[in-house]
């Protein structure tokens, strides 16, 4: 075998290895990724296409001058390409609740020139978000790191403007993967509506709407 095969397979196992035993950990605790793990986030899933931040962002409709909300940045794998295509007329909330995890985003931002993104040091469904703001926000693969997931999908409800769009992707290499059906259920009780699906039932992104006037 090739060196380079070696090495391939060598990190394949170590994923699994790291995947099983935080999936197991995870059923009894939800455990947020540990920052010495950011480099697993920033490969970009070399497995699945649905999870790769070019990917989700295209499917966001995003335009120059609007506000977007990144919960559970980690290390800025979509916040710097969102901010990008918002341009220096919009802006980025990058929120986290760890500090490792924004100060690695906030180092390629400015890595990058990248200068229209507020890092917020917060938990989701603890309120420190602004209501009526965001035209759109992304929570990729971290809804089931929150012991509170009702309360962080009502809090993004209020935040987003209204027809705002949050989307929501999940894979099942996640130890904490959130199927297509707990998901719908959890954002139609904070109040979203469905309005599209990409991939399948093992790694998708799900669009949902905030709707105020009833329909
Ligand atoms: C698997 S990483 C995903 C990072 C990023 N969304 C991405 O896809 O590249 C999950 C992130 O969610 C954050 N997180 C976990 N629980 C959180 C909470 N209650 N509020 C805000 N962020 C949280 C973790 O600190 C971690 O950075």
């Amino acid at each position: 075998m090739e060196p380079s095969a070696y090495l391939l397979t060598g990190l394949i196992g170590l994923v699994i290895l790291i995947g099983v035993t935080w999936r197991l950990a995870s059923r009894r605790h939800s455990i947020p990724c540990p920052v010495w793990l950011r480099w697993l986030v920033e490969l970009d899933n070399p497995f699945t296409k649905t999870n790769r931040a070019a990917v989700i962002t295209d499917h966001l409709d995003l335009k120059p001058g609007m506000t977007v909300l990144d919960a559970g940045c980690g290390p800025g794998r979509l916040t710097i390409p969102i901010a990008q295509r918002v341009g220096k007329d919009g802006v980025v909330v990058a929120l986290d609740i760890q500090p490792g995890m924004l100060k690695r985003a906030r180092e390629k931002a400015q890595g990058v020139h990248v200068t229209n993104i507020q890092f917020v040091e917060a938990g989701l469904g603890q309120g420190a978000l602004e209501h009526d703001r965001f035209d759109r926000a992304v929570l990729v693969t971290v809804l089931g790191e929150i012991p509170n997931r009702e309360a962080a999908l009502k809090e993004i409800h209020g935040a987003l403007k209204s027809g705002g769009i949050l989307s929501v992707t999940e894979i099942i290499f996640d130890p904490h993967f959130q199927s297509r059906g707990t998901v719908t259920r959890l954002a139609e009780a904070a109040g979203f509506k469905e309005r599209a699906f990409f991939g399948n039932r093992i790694a998708y992104t799900l669009h949902l709407e905030k709707r105020t006037d009833g329909e």
